[in-house]
């Protein structure tokens, strides 16, 4: 008689787990969110907050999603390169109306601007999977995981001194020099988050000109167009290194210019040496996107489609995205005035500063005043709702020493 079978046990997936602690930054929107405390002031996440403290869908944006409710005919697939008319309207506002037309240039729409960073950084480890992605620190929290989860080599370099609230141009110099041929440069094209420090043109220039001469790729993180200085002015410097280089990756978020966070609205652009390899690219990121979501949600593009499409919701829009910048400007003034200790933010852009502040000075903030702000210092300039919170915010600070 046969033996039966001893059956293995599998050893248990998830037994051994440990809990894993949640994103620091996404903590902190719960916690806002819990407290009960009257006239609390939220400074964590990027998000702008109007008047009455709310994230506000704009006004270009709601009309277009009434136009889509009323004509849209079908929720049928799309395909992995997600609304490609959202893709190619877009594309002028980020590259300037010639740079769009070149056919060197290829793009795809992707969740947000994490998603189309993530799959830039796929797209990088596919095709030069040695390649490091030279990243100026601090940066965004989440630009590390992303590369790492794409299998890339992450070198940082210090793109901020903190206690003097300046850019230190030395150091990203310092790191394109030391880069590899072929070696990626992660730059934010404006609004840097978390520091507000942006490159002066000059600077862009010699980055440019660097990483030209050195056989670097630039991949731009261009999440805030439009809330630092204006459209084309936030793109000016990313748009003069493209002068310069024949490739470049472009991680592009519609989610903060059109209000439409939630929604996850974004698009990689690649661009290549030639037509040929720009498509050969487009094909592997569509490879890459299929693999991942398969295909992007159509929503908030579709929405933000309508919008460039009709004459007057883009007249709509960019007066709004007006206001929201000149909202963010004032605030800056504002602090600047208040305490003298904030004078750098006026030389700042975006929704962002780091104030020179100590983790205690954070928490006691949080504690005493229900200010919150990131454990880094960092402030969001956006998210104050009227001028009332500027100035608590100001006093808050001059008081916990
Ligand atoms: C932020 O830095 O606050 C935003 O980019 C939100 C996020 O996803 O981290």
């Amino acid at each position: 008689m046969a033996k039966p079978l001893i059956q293995a046990v599998p050893p248990s997936l998830f037994d051994a787990l440990k809990p894993q602690a949640q994103d620091p930054l996404l903590a902190l929107m719960a916690e806002f969110r819990t407290d009960k405390r009257e006239g609390k002031i939220d400074l964590g996440v990027g998000m702008y907050r109007d008047a009455s403290g709310i994230t506000p869908v704009m006004r270009a944006v709601k009309a277009a999603e009434r136009i889509l409710f009323e004509t849209q005919t079908t929720k049928g697939y799309m395909g992995p390169e997600g609304d490609a008319v959202f893709v190619d309207l877009l594309k002028p506002i980020v590259f300037g109306d010639i740079f769009a037309k070149n056919d060197r240039v290829v793009g795809l729409q992707a969740p947000g601007g994490t998603g189309a960073l993530r799959l830039g950084a796929e797209l990088i480890a596919a095709v030069s999977p040695r390649a490091k992605v030279w990243l100026g620190e601090p940066t965004w929290p989440n630009h590390r995981p992303l590369l790492n989860a794409a299998r890339l080599a992450v070198e940082g370099f210090k793109h901020f001194d903190r206690a003097a609230q300046t850019l230190l141009f030395d150091e990203t110099m310092g790191a394109l020099t030391k880069a590899a041929p072929g070696d990626v440069v992660l730059l934010q094209a404006c609004c840097h988050n978390p520091t507000g420090a942006d490159y002066t043109m000059d600077q862009w220039r010699a980055i440019a000109e660097t990483l030209a001469a050195r056989g670097l790729v630039p991949f731009f993180d261009f999440a805030y167009q439009g809330l630092g200085d204006g459209l084309d002015a936030d793109a000016a410097g990313m748009r003069l290194v493209l002068d310069h280089v024949d490739e470049a990756l472009v991680g592009y978020a519609s989610d903060k210019n059109f209000g439409v966070y939630r929604e996850r609205v974004g698009a990689l652009y690649v661009v290549a040496g030639n037509a040929r390899a720009a498509n050969a690219a487009y094909t592997q990121a569509l490879a890459l996107a299929r693999a991942n979501w398969s295909m992007p949600s159509d929503h908030g593009a579709a929405a933000v489609r309508l919008v460039l499409q009709s004459p007057e919701l883009r007249r709509d829009w960019s007066a709004e995205l007006d206001t929201m910048r000149a909202r963010v400007l004032a605030n800056r003034a504002r602090l600047a005035a208040l305490n003298p200790r904030l004078s750098a933010v006026t030389r700042q852009r975006g929704m962002f500063s780091q104030l020179d502040v100590t983790p205690e000075t954070v928490t006691q903030l949080k504690d005493t005043h229900g200010i919150y702000m990131v454990g880094s210092g960092r402030i969001n300039v956006a998210g104050f709702r009227d001028d009332g919170e500027v100035v608590r915010f100001a006093e808050a600070l001059a008081s916990a020493g």
